[in-house]
């Protein structure tokens, strides 16, 4: 693959998904920044390290300077207090997309979730133009940012592709994750895809794996050219031999957002701790 950019920031890069962004985009640009408010190690040649937190415009504001594209993967990473999704993730969001504007950076690949739209039921094969259906806060921050980027893109002209990423980890643990697995490697490949390709516009994708069962559809984002490579087969016997059969009226069975659905309030308990 020829470097098609001079430079792409990475927030989130000293996350799970970030850190392996860090490698699989290395052949993408010549140069990579790296931003996170945790240690992220000692920067490669081609790397620059830019600590800082995302709740901070003027930090972002540097951060998104003199870049082509921006893949955008820091924030809370699950169900959290509201303090900490409005600060990580609504206003971290906010900052990303108006550093864009004023660095004028002309695209922004997000990691947004399949908790945008987890009230569907698995068997809606929901698509990428169904209404939002949050099931958590951390959700509503990604329905608030894929808002965010469309405006961003009605408005400013700056191209977004939402990736509605379901369970991307090392490996599978639960029957949820026959359909909805995205493995590490499909996940750069579809980084790689929507920063790519010549036209984004705006577009929401969903990320899973060539998995045999699916519950969403991209129907509508063919134009990405993501087609996943690997799959969740080779895990599906030791998943089934170490968990029970679910209850498939049972909340966290019914719907695409999983266990997500049955959590209470997250500054009602310690429920979100996950
Ligand atoms: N892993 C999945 O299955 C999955 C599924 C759907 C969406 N996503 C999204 O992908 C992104 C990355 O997820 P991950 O699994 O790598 O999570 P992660 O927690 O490992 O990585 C998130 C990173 O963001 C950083 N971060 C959080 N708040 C910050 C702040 N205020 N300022 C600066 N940095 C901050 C953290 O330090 C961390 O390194 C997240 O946005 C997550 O919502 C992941």
């Amino acid at each position: 693959m020829t470097e098609q950019f001079e430079r792409i920031l990475i927030t989130g890069a000293a996350g799970a998904l970030g850190s392996r962004l860090r490698e699989g985009l290395r052949p993408m640009a010549r140069r990579l920044r790296l931003h996170d408010r945790e240690d992220m190690g000692a920067a490669a040649a081609h790397e620059e390290i830019v600590r800082g937190d995302l709740a901070d415009f003027a930090s972002v504001l540097e951060a998104t300077r003199d870049v082509d594209a921006i893949v955008h993967f820091g924030g809370a990473p699950m169900e959290r207090p509201w303090q900490t999704v409005l600060d990580s993730s609504i206003r971290g969001s906010y900052h990303i997309y108006e550093g864009a504007r004023q660095n004028k950076v002309p695209r922004v690949v997000y990691a947004s979730s399949i908790h945008a739209v987890g009230y569907y039921a698995v068997e809606d094969s929901v698509d990428t133009r169904a209404m939002h259906r949050p099931d958590s806060l951390y959700g509503l921050s990604k329905c608030f940012t894929e808002d965010l980027a469309r405006l961003y893109y009605d408005k400013f002209g700056i191209e977004s592709v939402c990736l509605r990423i379901c369970s991307c980890f090392e490996a599978p643990e639960g029957r949820r994750h026959m359909w909805s697995f995205l493995t590490y490697a499909d996940m750069i490949h579809l980084v790689r895809c929507a920063l790519r390709v010549p036209r984004a516009g705006y577009t929401i994708i969903y990320g899973n794996s060539d998995n045999e069962e699916n519950a969403v559809s991209n129907r509508y984002a063919g134009h990405i050219g993501f087609r996943p490579r690997e799959s969740v087969e080779p895990h599906r016997a030791r998943v089934f031999d170490t968990t029970d059969a679910p209850d498939a009226h049972a909340t966290d069975i019914r719907h695409v957002g999983g266990f997500l659905c049955a959590l209470g309030h997250p500054d009602d308990s310690d429920d979100w701790r996950v």
